[in-house]
């Protein structure tokens, strides 16, 4: 079991002014942030990050919404970081999220969820490694 997860704080959150409250609400969690960045992802390269979900029916939407403004990406660390930080973020729909979760406090919609997490340890890496080089990692 790796100690490490990925996330994205997502444009809707990004917009709605709640990237401050969700990076308080993750270091009080017990998360180490390891690397953390800012960006814009092009269309082709959301395509690339959400390639396993190529032949979704909402592949088009994704790609538009995560290429529609900014994001923070960022890798942490926590014991059993995949799992314990799927559990602080809740259900991929918020409308399904537990109270108190990320995503039942800041997300809009299914598609518009404010922050993502990897969905495994392998998934974990090859995210991190999709955003962050091993120098940018401390
Ligand atoms: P995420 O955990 O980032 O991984 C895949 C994303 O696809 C997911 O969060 C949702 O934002 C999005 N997604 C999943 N199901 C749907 C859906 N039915 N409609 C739109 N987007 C979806």
């Amino acid at each position: 079991m790796s100690n490490r997860t990925f996330t994205m704080i997502k444009p809707d959150a990004m917009k709605n002014g709640h990237a401050g409250a969700i990076l308080d609400r993750i270091i009080k969690e017990g998360f180490r942030v390891v690397a953390l960045k800012m960006t814009k992802l092009s269309e082709e390269k959301a395509g690339e990050f959400y390639a396993i979900h190529r032949e979704r029916p909402f592949f088009g939407e994704l790609v538009e919404f995560m290429s529609s403004g900014p994001i923070i990406a960022a890798i942490l660390e926590k014991e059993n970081a995949v799992s314990s930080f799927r559990t602080l973020i809740g259900a991929t729909n918020p409308a399904n999220a537990d109270e108190g979760t990320i995503r039942k406090l800041f997300a809009t919609s299914v598609g518009e969820n404010a922050v993502h997490g990897s969905d495994s340890d392998e998934n974990a890496a090859i995210e991190g490694a999709f955003f962050f080089s091993g120098l940018e990692q401390i």
